[in-house]
């Protein structure tokens, strides 16, 4: 999965030296940004001119905390590469004024340009980025609160439950859907639900990934843990 997916972002990156590239945080991506901070180191893949633009933040969280993703950034990707940390955008964890925090993202992705190919994880409920299952979803960056299922799900990453953050800036469901291009990866059976959900054949709030369906270019990357049937 990892070097399929990392096949896909470096083929774009070659296609663009000054690529957008969307990035995700948690888990699944960890195997394909380190094939990635390979194919930099043999030169496969230049990062001189790349610009990278996360999905979500916890809030609040200081961008030091090891917690962060902006951190994880960091220590998964950005410190592996040749990139200019200048040109890599997360949202802004510790502004004083979330609200604010999440209209200078958007302000800042209109800047940057298309995202070339927005790489996603999907949670168990469904949700990609931030977005909870919920009755309306957000179109533009904004500031939201996490579902008891993925505070639970991000536990193990914490000392525990009671210190995951509940609130959370992420990229809203308009903002994912500009991409030119998306790959969504998926692994394990906890998966599978949400997987099925979303390659079901209808569109439902309830599950956030289910929208992909409405954009022309998505790759599902997936093992058949979380394939099912
Ligand atoms: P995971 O998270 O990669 O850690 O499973 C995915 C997500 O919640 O979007």
């Amino acid at each position: 999965m990892s070097l399929e997916a990392a096949r896909i972002v470096a083929g774009v990156m070659q296609k663009k030296h000054n690529a957008v590239l969307g990035l995700a945080t948690g888990s699944t991506p960890v195997g394909m940004y380190r094939i990635l901070a390979d194919m930099n180191k043999s030169g496969e893949i230049d990062f001189s001119d790349v610009t990278t633009v996360n999905l979500d933040e916890y809030y609040p969280i200081s961008p030091e905390n090891d917690q962060s993703y902006r951190y994880f950034m960091n220590t998964n990707l950005f410190d592996h590469i040749n990139i200019d940390k200048a040109r890599t955008f997360v949202p802004d964890g510790s502004a004083k004024d979330p609200d604010e925090a999440c209209r200078d993202y958007e302000k800042a992705l209109k800047k940057v340009g298309k995202v070339g190919i927005q790489v996603l994880g999907i949670g168990q409920n469904g949700h990609i980025g931030f977005n909870e299952p919920a009755k309306n979803l957000e179109v533009l960056t904004h500031v939201t609160k996490l579902t008891k299922s993925t505070i639970k799900a991000n536990a193990r990453f914490f000392e525990s439950e009671d210190d995951v953050p509940t609130k959370a800036l992420t990229m809203g469901m308009g903002t994912i859907l500009r991409s030119r291009k998306i790959i969504i990866m998926a692994n394990g059976e906890a998966k599978k639900d949400a997987v099925a959900a979303m390659l079901k054949g209808t569109i439902n709030t309830s599950c956030p990934a289910s929208l992909l369906n409405l954009h022309k270019d998505v790759t599902l990357i997936c093992d058949k843990a979380a394939l099912g049937e």
